[in-house]
């Protein structure tokens, strides 16, 4: 098992998502070749007041965002962001956007064929000093050791945090709460799939409820998209 070379042509998150989703992402340093000016009026606002990094991390989630629903044969519309900083998506459509230095993506798909789309990107590196503890089970840590064991050139602390945040991502829109980083038992398979079973007080379902996913590692970040 090599870390995913899912990464060729592609891109990244391409190979992640699953058929019928579209993805786009940008690989571009925005902290120095940013460029704001295809927000609304209104998605301008928005981030009027952010540094720059933050309004041209927004503006390339937006345009990447606005391609994919080109893509969807929808209107590009202003995506303004809803409960929580969830972007509101034009009706019969859910999505996600991510950014982390260097890295900008969308994932955005019918909403007819899943509930909700989560996709997180991270530098592929370790967490900082004592997140893990407040992230993961004792199960996770227990097999976050044997993994690291077997393969150490993955940042799998870093691995199971992105994994949880694309979860997030894909359990907000649906349930309108957040379970907690603890809320979401984190399970891999051999290859680059997870499941996570996530517990949590929702207006949607009480119940437990499996998000599923994939995972990458290449060019220096770990990307994970999420669907249910
Ligand atoms: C909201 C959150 C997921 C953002 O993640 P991040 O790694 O800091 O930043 P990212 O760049 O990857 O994602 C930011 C994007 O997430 C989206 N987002 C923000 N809040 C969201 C929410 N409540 N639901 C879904 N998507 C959301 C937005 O599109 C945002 O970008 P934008 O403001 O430019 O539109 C994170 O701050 C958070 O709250 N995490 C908690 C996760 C958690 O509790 N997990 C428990 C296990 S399920």
């Amino acid at each position: 098992m090599g870390t995913r070379g899912r990464d060729g042509d592609g891109g990244l998150l391409a190979g992640l998502v699953p058929a019928g989703v579209v993805a786009r992402e940008l690989v571009a340093d925005l902290r120095r070749d940013g460029d704001d000016s295809g927000l609304s009026a209104e998605e301008a606002a928005v981030v009027a007041a952010a540094v720059p990094r933050r309004r041209h991390q927004f503006a390339a989630g937006r345009r990447l965002a606005r391609e994919a629903l080109v893509d969807l044969g929808r209107a590009p519309v202003p995506i303004l962001p809803g409960p929580r900083g969830a972007p509101t998506w034009p009706v019969g459509i859910v999505g996600s956007v991510t950014h982390c230095d260097g890295y900008v993506a969308a994932a955005l798909g019918e909403a007819s064929r899943w509930r909700a789309l989560g996709i997180d990107a991270e530098p592929a590196a370790p967490l900082p000093p004592n997140v893990l503890e407040r992230i993961a089970s004792a199960t996770e840590r227990t097999w976050l050791g044997e993994r690291s064991t077997a393969r150490p050139e993955v940042a799998w602390d870093r691995l199971l945090f992105c994994v949880k945040e694309a979860v997030f991502k894909a359990w907000f829109p649906v349930h309108g709460t957040s379970p907690g980083f603890r809320g979401a038992e984190v399970r891999l398979d051999d290859g680059d799939g997870f499941v996570a079973s996530v517990t949590g007080r929702s207006r949607a379902s009480g119940d437990q409820v499996e998000v599923a996913g994939r995972w990458v590692q290449g060019r220096g970040l770990l990307v994970c998209a999420a669907w249910s």
